[in-house]
């Protein structure tokens, strides 16, 4: 994609992080009456991991941030920006600030951005017009949640599906190209019933005639069937369009990195793209699905296992309440 003003956006280092303690699905099943065989079978989740009491977003969030700072090779004062795509900040007032102070990153200025778990998507989106503007040379995307906190843990259609976790990306100016190849974002409002982590407040008088409501965030409510549905639908769609923004073709991607969701999400949207499986990098299995975080996970194991490499091809995608959809193709690397 074109820009202006000639500076283009580089991917330069990943880094993630998840909590310690693991529950896989036969512990699972000491929760909620559930079996392996069926979280395996219909979602490809083997465990997941999850935050102890004492442990917070920022923890995994920072740890996430500095290894990808150590891959770009640069130090956490050079950073100019920090997005944190989040669902499940420690504070609703937000917690990239805390993330910025905890790394030492005191240029930086630092805002949490919330689209679920499409999240990390429109973040890039977000980072790279900042850099491709000319107003920042440095941005530190960082895809964190903390799901288990929301998590109804009797509810046995939704809790088997999520994980802990943090990933992030060092996105910086560039002289040389764009490695931003395309994008589309979409969103639409009169869904977002499908899934919820919503505020429902009760009335109290505080005079007459002035009422507010105070109450508290309700766990996670999804329509699986629904997500599914719209996810299968959506998501080839979104991809097609970034690919033509980017005047590319499906046969030019080297990686489909879908929002680690479900197996059978991904491997649908691989067949409708008619994509091999050997180019769906999923590792959903051991982290379940940690939204905003799911996308830099497993973009930060592909690249140190250097199955991904640097000027390969990355056709990405997020998907989730909102509802909220995107795709991002882009290049590994400097
Ligand atoms: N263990 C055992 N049985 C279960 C479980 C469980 N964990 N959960 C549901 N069941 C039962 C149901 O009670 C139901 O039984 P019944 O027929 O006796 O009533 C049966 O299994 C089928 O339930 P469905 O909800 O119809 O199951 P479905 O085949 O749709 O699979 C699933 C559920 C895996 C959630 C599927 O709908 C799906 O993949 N949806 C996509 C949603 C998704 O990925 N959400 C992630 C969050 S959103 C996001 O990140 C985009």
């Amino acid at each position: 994609m074109s820009n202006q003003s000639g500076i283009g956006v580089a991917f330069t280092g990943s880094g993630s992080a998840a909590p310690e303690a693991v529950l896989d699905n036969e512990n699972m099943s000491r929760v909620v009456e559930t079996s392996d065989e069926w979280i395996a079978s219909r979602t490809g989740i083997h465990q997941r991991h999850l935050a102890a009491p004492g442990e917070s977003l920022k923890q995994f969030a920072a740890q996430a941030a500095q290894n990808a700072l150590n891959m770009a090779g640069i130090s956490a004062a050079d950073v100019d920006l920090i997005i944190l795509a989040t669902s499940t900040a420690d504070d609703l007032f937000g917690s990239a600030s805390q993330i910025q102070m905890a790394i030492g990153a005191h240029r930086a200025a630092a805002f949490d951005l919330t689209a679920a778990c499409s999240g990390f998507v429109f973040g890039m989106v977000t980072a790279a017009q900042y850099i491709r503007t000319g107003a920042y040379q440095t941005v530190l995307l960082i895809g964190a949640d903390v799901l288990s906190r929301w998590v109804d843990w009797g509810d046995r259609r939704t809790c088997v599906l999520f994980g802990d976790g943090a990933g992030a990306v060092v996105m910086q100016a560039s002289s040389v190209g764009d490695r931003l190849l395309g994008f589309e974002l979409r969103s639409d409002g009169s869904l977002s019933n499908y899934l919820t982590l919503a505020h429902e407040g009760q009335p109290r008088e505080l005079v007459d005639d002035v009422a507010i409501g105070q109450g508290s965030y309700q766990p996670i409510q999804m329509n699986g069937q629904e997500v599914y549905r719209f996810a299968v639908r959506k998501v080839p769609e979104v991809i097609e369009k970034a690919l033509f923004r980017a005047n590319l073709t499906v046969e030019q991607i080297d990686w489909l990195l879908l929002h680690q969701a479900n197996q059978r999400i991904l491997d649908a949207v691989a067949d409708r793209l008619a994509l091999p499986k050997e180019k769906v990098i999923s590792n959903m299995a051991r982290y379940g699905n940690t939204s905003a975080a799911s996308i830099p996970i497993a973009l930060d194991e592909a690249v140190r296992a250097e199955h991904l490499k640097p000027g390969d091809v990355i056709a990405s995608a997020g998907f989730g309440a909102g509802m909220s959809w995107g795709a991002a193709i882009f290049q590994w690397g400097k």
